[in-house]
């Protein structure tokens, strides 16, 4: 039986990127959406085009009910998950100071990004205890460790989601669930199409030890190797995929 891969948010950018690298690696990947049912068929057929195993699932999993409903149909269909890549982008950032930013704009935020990951683990941590085996990624973000201008409310956001999953490590380890974050890098998506222009790309693949921008391929990769259950001992800990930034000599400049 190939293992049974939850990835929310995977209809297009990232989550479709992973989902591709996974369900053709041996994964029958569920690509969860939330209204992109066009894009999350579109996936499908190319995974499935590619000789890999696929299908579409809905549901906003900011919402509790529709969490229920999503894993419920998974467990109905597969009997089991064993992995659950935590990616949707629930909570776009707004790009503001403090001085510039409502309580209303950081608050959703902040709120949306763990909303989308405290109802989806909660409710997948049950069959992973009972199954005693289970792995939950995170899909981070550099952001939460470097302060880049503008960047206040999604790295608290990244801060926040990064703190959650070492609890979420540290509370089910004996049960054989282990946690990772992935954390990204600046890649093409349609969330960052507008803000990742060709000036901005230069000066970040200038600053990157690789000399080249991420592609979503390397973090579609570190996700696929984040997900080999060999790597359990390595929990609640993160996998920075960021181009090698972090190993800069006062870090990459905010602009
Ligand atoms: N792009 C980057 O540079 C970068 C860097 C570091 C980390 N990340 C992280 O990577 C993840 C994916 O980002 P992305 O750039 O690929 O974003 P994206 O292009 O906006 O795609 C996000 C996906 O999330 C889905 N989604 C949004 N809200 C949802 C909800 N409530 N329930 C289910 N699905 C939902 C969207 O589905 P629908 O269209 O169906 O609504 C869409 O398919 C995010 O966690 C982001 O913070 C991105």
């Amino acid at each position: 039986m190939p293992p049974t891969t939850l990835i929310t948010g995977a209809a297009r950018g990232l989550g479709a990127a992973i989902a591709r690298h996974l369900g053709t690696r041996g994964h029958h990947v569920i690509v969860n959406y939330r209204t992109g049912a066009a894009d999350a068929a579109e996936t499908v057929r190319g995974i499935e085009a590619a000789g890999g195993l696929a299908s579409s699932a809905r549901g906003d999993v900011t919402d509790p009910s529709a969490v229920d409903e999503l894993v419920t149909g998974i467990l109905a269909t597969h009997g089991r998950i064993d992995t659950t890549v935590i990616n949707a982008n629930t909570a776009p950032p707004p790009f503001a100071a403090l001085a510039d930013l409502s309580w209303a704009a950081f608050a959703a935020k902040v709120t949306g990004e763990l909303a989308g990951a405290f109802h989806i683990t909660k409710r997948v941590l049950a069959p992973m205890r009972a199954q005693g085996a289970g792995r939950i990624i995170f899909i981070g973000s550099t952001a939460a460790d470097y302060v880049g201008e503008g960047r206040l409310a999604h790295g608290t956001a990244k801060s926040a989601l990064a703190t959650f999953a070492r609890h979420v490590a540290a509370e089910n380890a004996r049960d054989g669930v282990s946690v990772l974050i992935v954390a990204p890098g600046a890649v093409r998506t349609p969330a960052t199409a507008q803000v990742l222009t060709s000036e901005r790309g230069a000066v970040l693949a200038r600053e990157s030890v690789l000399g080249r921008m991420l592609e979503l391929e390397d973090v579609a990769a570190a996700v696929a190797l984040a997900a080999d259950p060999a790597l359990g001992a390595a929990t609640g800990t993160t996998l920075r995929v960021d181009g090698g930034w972090s190993v800069l000599v006062g870090g990459p400049a905010a602009n």
